[in-house]
């Protein structure tokens, strides 16, 4: 059988190629067994993922990344450490968790440093705005978590406010605690590329987790 005749086939590797994704697309189908799906957005160099992977088989993980070097240099360290539990995808997370991911279907969205894109003109390009919420939460599982560190104080009250900060969040989501990830090391939250170095540099690192409620109730309520 070709690959014509199964795009699938293009999913044994690890990069996946958007051009090969339905809309909506159902992620579990890039992965060769069933498994909570965690989605890390702008996954740089891929080491949160790679460590992840390794320390949790079970679970399955795909990084979006826009910037072709990191993502091409992720690709290839997952391949050199042969890890199967890993798939990575360029292109914009915003468009793709819009126009693609399933509801209920993402286990935890992991955010480790956003660009915070600090310039006001530029502030259209963050990823945590009102515009996307409504998709990450629509996709995550009932009590799946977003989880969320940045070095940046401002972008940090933005996203504070957006996640738990309104009554609109607070009928999507509830805070629960940020943990450090089983493959962080002493004094790390996440052990991402950016975490290590603003650690080196002092700078302080502020985190938050949120979970989405079992019911979510999107719209207002008509009175009986
Ligand atoms: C500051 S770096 C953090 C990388 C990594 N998470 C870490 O902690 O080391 C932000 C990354 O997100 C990527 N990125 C930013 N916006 C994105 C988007 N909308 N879709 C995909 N990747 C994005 C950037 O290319 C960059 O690699």
């Amino acid at each position: 059988m070709t690959t014509d005749q199964n795009p699938l086939l293009d999913f044994d590797d690890i990069a996946v190629d958007l051009d090969a994704c339905t809309q909506p697309f159902d992620v579990a189908t890039l992965f060769r067994r069933p498994g909570p799906i965690h989605l890390e957005i702008g996954a740089g160099k891929g080491t949160f993922l790679l460590n992840q992977a390794r320390a949790h088989p079970h679970r399955n993980f795909l990084g979006i990344e826009w910037a072709n070097k990191f993502y091409r240099y992720s690709i290839d360290r997952m391949k050199r450490w042969q890890i199967d539990n890993v798939r990575i995808l360029r292109t914009d997370a915003r468009d793709f968790i819009r126009s693609y991911l399933l509801d209920n279907s993402i286990d935890t969205f992991h955010v480790y440093f956003p660009d915070p894109w600090p310039k006001k003109r530029h502030h259209k390009r963050r990823f945590f705005a009102n515009a996307n919420l409504v998709h990450i939460t629509r996709c995550l599982v009932p009590q799946g978590r977003i989880r969320v560190t940045t070095d940046h104080a401002g972008y940090f009250d933005v996203i504070r406010e957006l996640l738990i900060g309104t009554p609109h969040a607070a009928r999507l989501l509830e805070p629960t605690d940020f943990y450090p990830t089983d493959a962080a090391q002493p004094g790390e939250w996440v052990g991402s590329n950016f975490e290590r170095k603003y650690l080196k540099e002092g700078r302080r690192i502020f985190t938050l987790a949120v979970k989405k409620r079992r019911t979510t109730v999107n719209k207002p309520q008509r009175p009986r």
